[in-house]
This record gives structure tokens, sequence and C-alpha cells, in this order.
């Protein structure tokens, strides 16, 4: 195994990813940031400088388990203070399973600022994996706002409530485009757009007809959930969020923020043209142009655009069609992890909108979460007292009368900062409950993520999860491990996990204006227990790893 450093400078730069000039966070003048490229088992080092100038930072490895090292996480308020502008903070962490994962921001809104990348993380050599192909690319889709991410979080946080709205662009690989005409006089100037710009082309997949690819699709979305494909291509799905599925065929890839997935690709359509790449809006009804890329058969010229029709996707609000695609994933034949059959607890979490003194919030069974000023892997080294309210959220609702269906006031809910407290090395069940939004008839879909583990995924159901009943009907024999998985419209998710990381570890929704109004909750895995010891390799790997760089 090696040791890969890295020396990232974060900083603000103008960039026009969709010919719109305006603010973007950037990672050595790049987003999306440089791809961190690792065989299982390398330790990676990212020092990383905050060049901000006014404001903090902190990234996040989404994926990657950090088992022993929940300093290394990279969660603002949770595993550590904000990196301050102009200071410099080390990470270090072992890729320790092969698989497609993410970085990103985590802290306020920045990820939506354009600081996000991906990582790769190879098999040993001499390892084969069960499928294969001829060469490996990335493909990370987003949503991207023109409007600033003090805009959007000032208006979530106001009274009264000023919603984000719809994205203007769908990015593949950071690359969009906007139909400037829509605004007045092009420039180069900050807050306008020319679609002259060689900046905002769009992205370019160059194939060789015949071969074969691996696309590690991945989705970083602020608020959209989405559906990719490739013009005229079928996709074989054969991971997803650093597991091997059992390989299944498809068109059209559904795919929530904080989700990953590998397809192979074969190149075998007529070779004389070029086809689209395209990115849709689900679940929520779409008023953002369809995100387009080129798939380029060399040696056509790249940027000669195909003459058919762009993609529509499928109905935006067809949930049964994305229902029954969760459930078509399993895990592979011969790399299956069997669950435990039984689990020491269960949480049944409930996902409501709510006013909470006027302000509009998520919560979960009635609680909207907010980060403390001292993160709780600090508070719970230092035994700090009065860091975070110490009394633990309801582990269930009321699900006997609450009508998940109907408009609610839920005039109960209060904001937040306590955690759940998990008993180290129990198994732990979760099932997310969705509801009715603020908005009569409405519910939407929300991709939940754990940091810190992988969890079993043991069934998705619709309408009112029954606890006696349901579980029952659970998958315990190829479910499916991943970080990532949504709830989808009045609809319930159940996982399993082992508690088994000592650590803090978030859970919340990806979406990341609803993460910042409340939807997300905390774990603490009996860091007391283990933390002189942990905490002492803590300080004595910091150390080493300023040696190694200075
Ligand atoms: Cu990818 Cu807590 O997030
Ligand atoms: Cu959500």
């Amino acid at each position: 195994a090696k040791v890969r450093r890295y020396k990232w400078e974060v900083k603000y730069e103008f960039k026009a990813p969709d010919c719109f000039r305006k603010l973007a966070i950037s990672i050595n003048g790049r987003t999306p940031g440089p791809t961190i490229l690792a065989h299982q088992g390398d330790t990676i080092i990212v020092e990383l400088k905050n060049s901000l100038l006014t404001e903090n930072v902190a990234i996040h490895w989404h994926g990657i388990r950090q088992i022993g090292t929940p300093w290394s996480d990279g969660t603002e308020g949770v595993t550590q203070c904000p990196i301050l502008p102009g200071e410099t903070f080390i990470y270090k962490f072992v890729v320790d399973r092969p698989g497609t994962y993410l970085y990103h921001a985590h802290y306020g809104m920045q990820r939506e600022a354009g600081l996000y990348g991906s990582i790769q993380v190879s098999v040993p050599n001499g390892t084969k994996e069960p499928f294969s192909y001829d060469y490996d690319r990335s493909l990370i889709l987003t949503d991207w706002y023109h409007k600033n991410t003090y805009e959007q979080a000032t208006g979530l946080s106001s009274i009264p409530f000023v919603w984000v709205g719809e994205p203007q662009s769908l990015l593949i690989q950071g690359k969009g485009r906007f139909n400037c005409s829509l605004l007045a006089s092009p420039s180069l100037a900050p807050g306008t757009c020319n679609t002259s710009l060689p900046e905002c082309s769009p992205f370019v997949l160059t194939v060789v007809p015949g071969k074969t690819y691996r696309l590690r699709v991945a989705s970083l979305a602020s608020l959209s959930a989405f559906n990719f494909e490739i013009e005229g291509h079928n996709m074989t799905v054969v991971e997803a969020d650093g597991h091997n599925v059992e390989p299944f065929v498809i068109k059209n890839l559904n795919i929530y923020s904080g989700e990953t997935y590998s397809v192979v690709v074969k190149a075998d359509q007529d070779p004389s043209r070029n086809y689209w790449m395209g990115l849709n809006v689900v679940s929520r009804k779409p008023a953002t142009p369809t995100g387009l890329a080129i798939f380029n058969y060399y040696p056509n010229h790249p940027r000669r655009m195909p003459t058919t029709p762009t993609p529509v996707g499928p109905l935006w609000n067809d949930s049964e069609y994305r229902l029954a695609q969760s459930l078509a994933i399993k895990a592979r034949q011969g790399y299956i992890h069997p669950p435990p059959l039984t689990s020491h607890r269960q949480i049944i979490l409930l996902n409501t909108q709510n006013s909470i003194n006027g302000f509009r919030r998520w919560s979960v069974n009635n609680v909207s979460f907010t980060l403390p000023h001292t993160p709780y892997l600090i508070a719970l080294k230092q035994n700090l007292k009065h860091a975070f309210d110490p009394i633990a959220p309801p582990d269930t609702y009321d699900y006997v009368n609450y009508d998940i269906f109907k408009l609610q006031d839920n005039p109960n809910a209060t904001s937040s900062n306590s955690i759940y407290r998990l008993k180290l090395n129990s198994t732990v069940d979760i099932v997310l409950q969705n509801a009715n939004t603020m908005v009569a008839t409405n519910s939407e879909t929300h991709p939940w993520h754990l940091h810190g583990h992988d969890f079993w995924v043991l069934g998705y159901g619709k309408g009112k999860f029954d606890p006696i009943n349901d579980p029952k009907k659970y998958n315990l024999v190829d479910p499916i491990m991943k970080n990532t998985v949504p709830v989808h419209p009045y609809g319930w998710t159940a996982l399993r996990f082992k508690a088994d990381n000592p650590g803090v570890w978030a859970f919340h929704c990806h979406i990341e204006a609803h993460f910042y109004m409340g939807m997300g909750v905390v774990f603490e895995e009996e860091l007391r227990r283990l933390g002189s010891y942990l905490y002492q390799s803590w300080d004595v790997g910091i150390q080493k790893a300023h040696t190694i760089l200075n």
C-alpha cells in the first residue's frame, strides 16, 4: 500500500461552468476538484489550505468509513472545527475498500458552490473485479444555481422563508450550458453570460468503437433527483456505493444526491456519429433544461453535435418506476455480505416539514437538527458538559395515530443539537418514514447518507411502515450495502448497520438545503470506551502527517 499526498488550496474564483459568470469555490483552480486515484489499502493525506479570504471550510470524504480516524471525516460541527481562512488542516485516512467515492465541502452550503470531486479506489494489483472493461471514466452530475450560497442560505433562514427554487442548469462533470439569451447584455463581467466561452462547451466523453467503458456515475446534486441516459446505449449496473451489485441492464439510471454507480457501456452503435448523454430532473416538477454532454465516437469531431432530439427522460412524477429501480438492486452473487438476522434497536425516523418560531424547518421525529458550536467529537474528548443538549431525541413517533398523507402542522417540533448514542457493536435498524410536506398532496424524495458506515438496505415500502409486519418482509438474503439511499414520496426505507466504528457520525438528507434546514441526526458510537487510545493515535497521526509534509 502506498501513501498518496495532495496539497490543495481552496479558493473563490470567477467561473462560468454553464456560461454564466459567478463565484465558484475551486481546488487548485478547478471545479470539480482533482480526482483522487488510489488502490485499496492506500493512505491518503490531503493538506488543505483555506484561501477563501473570509470564509471557513471543511471537506468530507463521502463513502470512506474512516475506521479509527473519525477526526478525518471532515464534518464541521460534528468531527471538527471549521478550517479558518489562511489555515491549513491535514486529513489523513485509509481507503480500505475498492469502489467509487466522492469528496465535497461539509460546511454551510458550500458544496453547491462547486467544492467537490471524486475518489476512485481500484482493487489491489493482481486482483480481479467480477466485470471487465477497457477504460475507466468518471462523471459527476450536479445541479447549478446562479445565486450564490449566501443568498440561498439567507433565504432559507429568513422570515418570510425564501426557497432556493429550481436550479438554472444541470452539469455533467462540471459543464453545462445556460441559454444566455434569457438574460440581458452578455459580456465577460461577473453576473453575465457568454455562450462563446470555451469553458462552457459541453463535456465530451470520447469512446473507441467496440471498446467497453466503466462509467463511474455519481450525483452531488444540491437539490435535484436525476435520470441519466446515453442515447441509443444500454448500461449494465455493476457497482453501487463501493459494492458489487448483481448486474442489471437499463436505459435510464435514476440517481440521487450522494449515490455512486458504476455502469458498463459498450461503444457498439453506429460509429459514424456522436450521441447525447442526457441528464433530466425527476421527482420534482422540472424547471431546468436537460443537461447535455457528448458521447463521441472516435474519430468523429468531438464538438460535432448529434442532430437527433435530446433525451427527455421518464415522466418526472413516475415514482413507481423509480421505486422499481431501487428494488432491482441486489448484492452480487459471490459478493454477498449477509446482514445480522436480528437487531438490538429499532429507530423509526419520521421526516416532516414544519414551522418553528416562524422559520421553515425540516424535522425528524419533531426534532429539527442544529449543529453545535463545539464539534461533538471534541466535546466528548474533552468531556465538555454544556456543548450540546444531553437529552437524546426520540426513537420513534406516534405511528398509530399519525397520518403521513395529511397536511400537518406538527406544532410540537423543536430545534435541538441532541444526538443518539449507540452501544458499540450493536446492530441498529433505521426506518426512514416519509410524509406530506407543508404543501397539500406533496411528498418529496430524500436521499439519506450515513457517515462512517455502510448499511444493508432491507426494504422499501409504500405508505406507513408497520413495525410488526413489515420487518417480516425484509430482505435478509442478498440486500445491497450502501451509504446513501432514497426514501421515496409517501414511502419508507429500512436499513440495518453495525455500530462498530467508535466516533460521531452524521446521518442526513443529502439535499443541501434540507440538511441546512435541520433534516439530519447524529449517532455517537461509544467513543469514550476506546477514547484515550484512539485520541492518542489521533495526535500521533497528525504529528506524523506534519513531519512527512514538512
Ligand atoms: Cu456527502 Cu454528510 O455528506
Ligand atoms: Cu431531503
